[in-house]
């Protein structure tokens, strides 16, 4: 696992979109793994200034709320539109969301799966970081080798993503979410995180045992994972002086 830890949160989500570009200008036919959430606004932001050609990419989210359609303003149809669907030139039919209003939830997953499969699997999957440890919505006590199905939100999860709805507007308790045995098949993962909100589940992640409570922390285990954090964020890993250093020396050929 390659920590890099930068000043501002900012930077974080720059250096995610410049490491999402190069993908897409490297393999013009990538298949990305994508995630919603605040932390990737900015890089949703820069991806979409960067006049990138999407036409052959193919993207997959990794979670959508059970319950809501494709046109809910709280849906992360909706989300992805307005963050970069629209503003790219993707094949509609190219970017995929689990469908919140599926009739038959394991056959939906089961669907879902197969197209990712079809596809080539994923090239880079893009993940944000719970508080509590989560990536996709795979909650503390996940199945660390499960793939797509449905999951109940904590409540910690709950309170937190009870900002993206009005107010009166109850979010759900469901969602349709990839396992973290789906986010391990893909080649490379790339982790965003920042904020002091954040530091104890990196932390957890990176340097805590393996284990289901952090569902995160089966990363370690993943061939090709970069996490990228801020100074908030980075506040409680023990070998914070290491990473840096790690960073600073990074060979030419391998940056
Ligand atoms: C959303 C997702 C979640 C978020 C996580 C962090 O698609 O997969 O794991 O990445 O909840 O969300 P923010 O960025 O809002 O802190």
């Amino acid at each position: 696992m390659e920590v890099i830890i930068l000043n501002t949160p900012k930077e974080v989500e720059q250096m995610g979109g410049q490491l999402l570009a190069q993908q897409i200008q490297k393999k013009p036919a990538s298949v990305l793994g994508l995630a919603t959430g605040a932390t990737m606004h900015g890089v949703y932001a820069y991806l979409s200034e960067q006049h990138l050609d999407f036409a052959r990419i193919k993207t997959f989210n990794l979670d959508e709320y059970y319950g809501l359609g494709p046109q809910h303003r709280c849906s992360y149809h909706t989300y992805m539109r307005h963050h970069l669907f629209e503003k790219v030139n993707i094949q509609p039919e190219n970017a995929h969301v689990p469908d919140g209003l599926t009739p038959d939830v394991e056959a939906h997953c089961r669907e879902y799966e197969n197209a990712i499969e079809q596809a080539g699997g994923i090239d880079l999957q893009l993940l944000g970081l719970g508080e509590d440890g989560h990536i996709g919505f795979n909650e503390p006590s996940s199945s660390l080798s499960a793939g797509m199905r449905i999951k109940t939100l904590t409540p910690m999860t709950r309170r937190t993503n009870q900002r993206d709805f009005p107010p009166g507007e109850t979010m759900p308790m469901h969602v349709l979410t990839l396992g973290v045995g789906n986010i391990m098949a893909a080649r490379r993962c790339l982790l965003l995180a920042h904020g002091a909100k954040k530091a104890p589940a990196v932390q957890a992640m990176v340097e805590g045992p393996i284990t289901a409570m952090c569902p995160a922390s089966a990363l370690q285990q993943h061939r090709s994972t970069t996490v990228i954090v801020d100074e908030a964020a980075a506040a409680f890993l023990q070998l914070a002086d290491y990473f840096r250093c790690v960073y600073k020396h990074k060979p030419e050929w391998q940056k």
